[in-house]
């Protein structure tokens, strides 16, 4: 059995002081879930924050990109070393919202992917079609393609950290949700080429989990899929209300 992982995209959303009254809402409500891992990923300048407010609760927290330097002149740029430094655990990566607007590559992802690694944060890699992709019938090879840029040369040891969010572009944010077939479908494609690249234990343990669109009333029908070990949830993610609601959904 894989622990899910419930977890908020707050995008560019909230202030420090905004975040804090969040989780003056949300951690009493989610306090003794211990059944699945409650993540959360807010703005870098809210993040300490929320460290600070989250230490010893049942709730973790990571940014959503970083760099995959050590250090250096990349001005803007937050390393791993300095996301540890903080007592982030995770980090989300490839985000399409980092594709489409960062000029994030898989590329990059990898090396983010080994710096990670290298000072124990937990990476969450974000892969998925856009629509067009979708309706050409190449949701398949796009899957591949990027899972191969991504992973291509890691070693299976470390993998136990990582999970990966299936967030079908033309889902995010729209209101359109994958239908549980689709969500199933990539799931399985996804696994599958971990079996291929990794092998049975990697593929069997890692938490593959479906983004898009998710909110209070589809989230029961998505995280009983049997392919389906978690949650990446944007825009119901900002309201404590919702997202707790959705983390109950789940017992
Ligand atoms: P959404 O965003 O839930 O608002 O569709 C998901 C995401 O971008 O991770």
């Amino acid at each position: 059995m894989r622990t899910k992982i419930i977890a908020g995209n707050w995008k560019m959303y909230k202030t420090p002081a905004e975040s804090l009254a969040f989780l003056d809402a949300y951690l009493p409500a989610v306090a003794g879930h211990t059944a699945d891992e409650l993540l959360l990923f807010p703005s870098d300048t809210s993040l300490s924050a929320v460290l600070k407010k989250i230490e010893g609760t049942n709730v973790h927290a990571g940014a959503q990109t970083m760099h995959w330097a050590k250090e250096g002149a990349y001005t803007g740029q937050t390393s791993a070393t300095m996301l540890k430094a903080i007592g982030a655990t995770h980090v989300l990566l490839g985000h399409s919202e980092q594709r489409a607007y960062q000029n994030e590559t898989y590329e990059s992802v990898h090396l983010k992917i080994k710096a990670a690694f290298e000072v124990g944060l937990k990476p969450m890699v974000c892969v998925g079609e856009l629509l067009d992709e979708r309706q050409a019938g190449v949701t398949k090879d796009t899957l591949l393609s990027q899972l191969g840029a991504a992973f291509t040369g890691l070693s299976a040891e470390n993998l136990g950290d990582l999970s990966i969010a299936y967030e079908p572009v033309w889902a995010i944010g729209t209101g359109l949700t994958a239908s549980p077939e689709q969500a199933n479908e990539a799931h399985g494609i996804i696994r599958n080429e971990l079996r291929v690249m990794f092998g049975d234990a990697v593929a069997d343990s890692m938490r593959i989990l479906y983004g898009g669109s998710v909110k209070p009333n589809n989230s029961a029908t998505l995280l009983a899929l049997p392919e389906v070990d978690g949650l990446l949830i944007g825009g119901a993610s900002l309201d404590p209300k919702s997202l707790a609601t959705i983390v109950a959904s789940r017992l």
